[in-house]
């Protein structure tokens, strides 16, 4: 793999493609608009000079220079692998994909996508060539966590599931586990439902967010709180992937309690937007 396209280039987006730069790929970054381009740059800009700071990369500017940020998604045409990460929104993402379905020339490209929650099949289906559609999901903040679950859906060609592995185990350097195509793959399956607790214990009252998240850190070795989590990962995406699960599974662990919902509205989305459950400067 070559040439990398990411459509979308928020938190994940701007990670995706920063590791994809690092590895030496020549990659393109979609954003919707010229500002949301220039804000993935600058994201990417300031990650690259922590890691330049670090000693871990060389040249922020050498690994800047291997992207390109754009608005248009017909540039996506040359791409051996597309990788979707816009917002969590099942209408908008299929939509995507059939416009990439149009736009990626290759036959053998590969048309990814990064969602939390939502079925590849799903993905798979608005397109001419399900059996390109794969699951590359991985975490964030993306330069720093090893893990990205691959998620064939059940009519992706094996071949793709082993070139997608190729692509973040051999040239990202990050390990991968087999999924299944269901919602929330591993990982969310098992973390939505805990952060979801957290926010109906703290929503009861029953205990203050610093003692909730103290409580997992100290008493549970967990590197963070289940609240500070939650507004790490961004309160709308976490709604977004409590709905998928909801949908899928009509489980009531699943579901959204309504403090999450009404600081959704409120756009209290966490990191992001400086408050959610945490103020940030
Ligand atoms: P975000 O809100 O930070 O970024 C989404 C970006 O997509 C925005 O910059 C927006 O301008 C752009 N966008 C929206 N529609 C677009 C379109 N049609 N074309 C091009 N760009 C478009 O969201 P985030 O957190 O990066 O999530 C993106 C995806 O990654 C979601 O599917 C989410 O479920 C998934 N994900 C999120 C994780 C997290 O911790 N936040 C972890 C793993 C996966």
């Amino acid at each position: 793999m070559q040439k990398v396209g990411v459509v979308g280039g928020g938190l994940m987006g701007s990670g995706i493609a920063e590791v994809s730069a690092r590895a030496g790929l020549d990659v393109i970054v979609v954003e919707s608009s010229a500002a949301a381009a220039e804000a993935a740059k600058g994201r990417m800009t300031k990650s690259l000079e922590r890691a330049e700071s670090k000693g871990k990369i060389d040249s922020a500017a050498d690994v800047l220079a291997k992207v390109r940020f754009e608005t248009d998604l017909a540039v996506m045409a040359d791409r051996e692998l597309v990788i979707e990460a816009i917002i969590e929104d099942e209408e908008i993402k299929t939509q995507l994909f059939r416009d990439l379905d149009k736009i990626v020339e290759s036959p053998d490209a590969i048309l990814a996508s990064n969602t939390s929650s939502i079925p590849i099949m799903k993905l798979g289906v608005v397109t001419s060539r399900p059996e390109k559609v794969i699951g590359i999901h991985f975490f964030n903040p993306v330069p720093v966590l090893k893990l990205v679950e691959l998620v064939p859906s059940i009519v992706t060609d094996p071949d793709v599931t082993e070139q997608a592995r190729a692509f973040v185990e051999g040239q990202l350097g990050k390990q991968a586990i087999d999924c299944q195509d269901r919602a929330g793959f591993v990982v969310n399956s098992l973390l939505i439902p805990f952060v979801l607790s957290a926010i109906r214990m703290f929503e009861s009252g029953f205990a203050s967010a610093e003692d909730i998240d103290r409580g997992m850190v100290l008493g549970a070795a967990h590197p963070q709180g289940p609240l500070a989590l939650a507004d790490l990962i961004g309160l709308d995406t976490t709604k977004a992937v409590a709905e998928s699960l909801y949908a899928e599974f009509k489980e009531p662990l699943y579901s959204a309690p309504p403090l999450l919902n009404r600081m959704v509205d409120a756009g209290l989305l966490g990191r992001k937007t400086g408050r959610g459950f945490y103020t940030y400067n």
